[in-house]
């Protein structure tokens, strides 16, 4: 059967990589949550000390950086130089910096370079914040994902929580809102809703319930696209 490539973007904590997880899993595409990419830039800049005011230090060390995917149980992982920090770029520095880090435009220009070639056969399902407007402009179905805050930063303190780590609901809600800011009002590749996008407003579905609609969305594409 044909396969199609399905961008879904979307603000902060709003479930899109588990959503993205899930249909791949149920069309058997491979997914891919860019987000992780430009964390574990984040966390290369941190943990080795560069300016991100620098354009020279951040070229030179964007050229150090090897990042790839690897299914594991737990999903699919992202490596840095090696090293699996599936775990080390959700913590709150990373939180903190990765919005910033995501307003440079070289740090942008080698993310979507790369995120292109991971997707060039189709059969695809990417989530972020540029992929139906920058990365894929012409995949065959957009979804843009959205939730109100008080209840995304509610299920990203639950995560939280339940994976042991200390953390205050509040800071959270400032952290989502701040990033939301910086993403949609940033120069190169803001995040919005491409044209053509689907709006999809999860604050009141479950996943089971988001899923199934996207399936049916996937199912109306499959069928327009067929020749
Ligand atoms: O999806 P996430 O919350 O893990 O993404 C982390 C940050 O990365 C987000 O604040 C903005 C940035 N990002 C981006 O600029 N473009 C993307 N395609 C994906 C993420």
């Amino acid at each position: 059967m044909e396969k199609i490539t399905i961008a879904i973007d979307g603000h902060s904590s709003c479930g899109k990589s588990t959503l993205a997880k899930a249909l791949g899993n149920a069309l058997n595409y491979a997914y891919i949550s860019t987000g992780d990419m430009y964390r574990a830039v984040t966390l290369y800049f941190i943990e080795n000390k560069v300016d991100i005011k620098d354009p020279e230090a951040v070229r030179a060390a964007l050229q150090k950086i090897k990042l790839h995917f690897e299914l594991r149980p737990e999903g699919n992982c992202i490596f840095l130089n090696g090293r699996n920090v599936n775990h080390d770029i959700r913590t709150m520095p990373v939180n903190e910096l990765v919005s910033p880090v995501s307003t440079i435009s070289e740090v942008r220009k080698e993310m979507v370079r790369q995120q292109q070639e991971m997707g060039k056969n189709k059969g695809i399902v990417m989530d972020g914040r540029d992929i139906g407007t920058v990365v894929f402009p012409d995949a065959e179905l957009k979804i843009f994902l959205t939730a109100d805050v008080e209840e995304r930063a509610r299920r990203r303190y639950n995560e939280l929580i339940a994976k042991g780590m200390k953390v205050d609901l509040d800071e959270i809600k400032h952290n989502l809102e701040e990033r939301d800011r910086i993403d949609s009002s940033r120069k190169d590749s803001p995040l919005k809703k491409a044209a053509d996008a689907i709006l999809l407003d999860n604050t009141h579905l479950n996943h089971e319930q988001q899923l199934d609609k996207v399936l049916q969305m996937v199912k109306e594409k499959l069928w327009e696209t067929r020749v």
